[in-house]
């Protein structure tokens, strides 16, 4: 009945939300299509939890890297850490790194310092980067744009900016990851922005066990429900949803190259 190939890049399965039944979440996204899921760690113990994970299940990946949320938890030695989790095959991206001023659990000079080493780290080994935004477009922006010189490339996951800041990570390389936000009733500017993207830079992510897309809110999220995201895109764009997956697929494959290690 499915015959497509959906990617969800953005899905934190090693999350204790998932502990009592992860491998039905992993069926439940296989029966509907999900091929591939790539799971970002978010300190040093979820990065380890989620190169485990891409260990033992087919068509899972894990990005290694520090939340901005978690900056405090930076310490000596966390980067040579992350340096040697990031040289496992399975490992196809350093993230989820970035700023976010919104929950603002740490300095901004401590999480612009830390963002920056993991985007170098990123350089150094030629991976691609798992950006989180929060209230900071600017800010990763102007950083992304300094740093433009290393050839850096990744996504802007769950991406909440304006078709300026859009357009400016086009420019500079990046994808825009796309979540269950542009199934909202209340999302006009995000679904008029996303009408306009072109589809080569869209990237579709779940965030899961988060941002719970429409008709599924109130309930855990999970990788099986990055096919609503998929199908607000089609409709948003009057293509047939089997284009938008095999063209998010495609795009996620480009980025993180995982053919040398699937
Ligand atoms: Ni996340």
């Amino acid at each position: 009945m499915f015959a497509m190939q959906l990617t969800d890049t953005h899905c934190h399965l090693d999350f204790d939300a998932f502990d009592a039944d992860r491998s039905q979440v992993i069926e439940r996204a296989r029966a509907v299509g999900v091929q591939w899921i790539i799971d970002p760690g978010v300190d040093l113990s979820s990065s380890r939890a989620a190169i485990r994970l891409s260990e033992t299940h087919a068509g899972v990946f894990a990005a290694a890297g520090v939340h901005p949320n978690d900056a405090l938890s930076w310490d000596n030695h966390t980067l040579p850490e992350l340096r040697q989790m990031a040289t496992h095959p399975r490992v196809v991206a350093v993230g989820e790194i970035g700023l976010d001023y919104y929950r603002d659990r740490a300095p901004k000079d401590v999480q612009q310092r830390i963002f920056r080493q993991q985007l170098d780290l990123a350089a150094e080994l030629g991976l691609p980067v798992i950006i989180h935004c929060r209230n900071a477009t600017a800010d990763v922006l102007r950083i992304l744009a300094e740093k433009r010189a290393s050839t850096l490339k990744g996504v802007l996951h769950s991406f909440s900016g304006d078709q300026a800041a859009a357009e400016q990570a086009l420019a500079l390389g990046f994808w825009i990851g796309i979540t269950g936000p542009v199934t909202f009733q209340n999302a006009a500017d995000l679904q008029l922005l996303v009408s306009r993207l072109p589809l080569e830079n869209l990237l579709i992510e779940t965030d899961a066990p988060f941002l719970t897309p429409h008709p599924r809110r109130g309930q855990r999220n999970e990788p099986a429900h990055v096919h609503f995201v998929a199908e607000k895109i089609a409709a948003l764009k009057g293509l047939p949803l089997q284009v938008v997956a095999e063209a998010t697929t495609a795009n996620a494959a480009r980025l993180f190259d995982w053919s040398k290690t699937a």
